[in-house]
């Protein structure tokens, strides 16, 4: 390394991510809502009222900008948006628009991903992605958002994960309950397919509604490392969780790198972590130098495409091991512009404690959120991470 700092490049996005089932609280008319308060679904907690952010996204957003950030990833709900096959939510789109518009107002730029993980319950019923018609319903909902995403949104992100899910889709097929000790299921790839050709669809309707958004979707990436040997098996395991779904980003204006530890690989698959390695509170392996090889990966499949970091981050009660871990992180991504990758971003997961899917007890956030009076307070970190914003460097690796 040459330099003795790395300054973002220009335009360099710089923030952090959310999602509306996680913070907005009482998404009703959602899947997931159902699902956790089905008994049979074995969900840890409920999310309940989440931060509330549905009412109090202002505060977020002055908190967001008032720390030092340029930029907030943040989806929007289909399953409010579209309540009933067909009949969209003037109010709800409005209170979306309003959201952009209080982003830009506090010179956040806004990412808006439109869909993050959760459907409405009447896409659900009538069979999920791979039922008939479910591509045209997703593509006919990305068309209705015009109002939200017509002006001032320069990114949009149309599907999050979505090899997270096919995975869960595929687990679900096989009646197995839970992940497995290390690696991740067998996606679905009646799902994967049909993700993938929502994805294409709703790029174009994103184009058709203002061609110059620049649109893309982000890929979780588990950083599978192989054992000495098993680079074969390696790349088998990975291609239908990972590679196929950043290939289907070949034509798109960025990709999306999502990543949080590694997964090593052995002749036989995928091996836990090491019983002493220092785990999160995800039980995921503390890894921070994960996003480099993430990012490395992605760039390797898709070549010129730009890359932005949609998610990187740590649950962890103890904030000095978050700031560790982002020191680690940014090191990384200083060192692969230093490299010539093309990255254009970095938003940090997640601005708030929140519902992490099932449970409250992983805390993601850089603020924290009290779950009685939903008083947010930023952590030691958020001020340090957003405070780079205003000196616009990175930090480097010791030595
Ligand atoms: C998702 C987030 C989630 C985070 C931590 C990603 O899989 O996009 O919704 O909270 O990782 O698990």
């Amino acid at each position: 390394m040459t330099h003795a700092v790395t300054r973002f490049p220009e335009g360099f996005l710089w923030g952090a991510a959310t999602a509306a089932h996680q913070i907005e609280g009482n998404n009703t008319n959602s899947d997931w809502w159902r699902k956790e308060h089905d008994d049979a679904a074995g969900i840890k907690e409920p999310s309940l009222d989440a931060c509330d952010s549905y009412h109090r996204w202002q505060e977020d957003m002055d908190l967001l900008a008032g720390l030092g950030f340029t930029d907030y990833r943040f989806s929007i709900e289909w399953a409010r948006i579209e309540p009933a096959p067909g009949h969209f939510s003037r109010a709800e789109l409005a209170h979306y628009r309003r959201m952009v518009e209080g982003a830009l107002e506090r010179g956040l730029r806004p990412m808006v991903t439109l869909h993050h993980f959760t459907v409405p319950r009447w896409f659900e019923d009538r069979g999920g992605w791979t039922a008939e018609g479910a591509v045209e319903l997703f593509e006919r909902y990305v068309t209705a958002t015009a109002p939200v995403i017509g002006k001032g949104v320069e990114h949009v992100c149309t599907i999050n994960e979505p090899n997270m899910i096919s995975v869960i889709a595929g687990l679900a097929k096989s009646g197995e309950h839970g992940f497995p000790p290390a690696g991740l299921p067998t996606p679905d790839e009646d799902t994967t397919r049909a993700v993938v050709a929502a994805h294409h669809a709703a790029r174009a309707a994103v184009k058709a509604i203002n061609p110059s958004i620049r649109v893309g979707w982000s890929v979780a990436n588990q950083v599978y490392q192989s054992l000495p040997g098993a680079e074969d098996v390696t790349a088998a395991y990975r291609y239908p969780r990972e590679d196929v779904f950043i290939e289907a980003a070949r034509d798109d204006d960025w990709i999306g790198v999502q990543s949080y530890t590694r997964t090593r690989i052995g002749a036989d698959g995928p091996i836990p972590a090491p019983g002493d390695a220092e785990r999160t509170l995800t039980e995921w392996e503390y890894y921070p130098a994960a996003v480099g090889h993430a990012l490395r990966h992605t760039a390797d499949i898709v070549g010129d495409v730009p890359l932005i970091v949609t998610e990187n981050g740590i649950a962890t009660a103890d904030d000095a091991r978050r700031v560790d871990y982002y020191t680690g992180a940014l090191a990384e991504v200083a060192a692969a512009l230093e490299d010539g990758l093309d990255i254009r971003g970095y938003l940090a997961w997640s601005a708030l404690d929140n519902y992490e899917w099932g449970s409250y007890a992983p805390t993601f956030g850089l603020i924290s959120v009290d779950p009685e009076t939903f008083a947010r307070t930023p952590k030691p970190s958020a001020h340090w991470l957003g405070g780079l914003g205003r000196t616009r460097e990175l930090p480097r690796a010791a030595g």
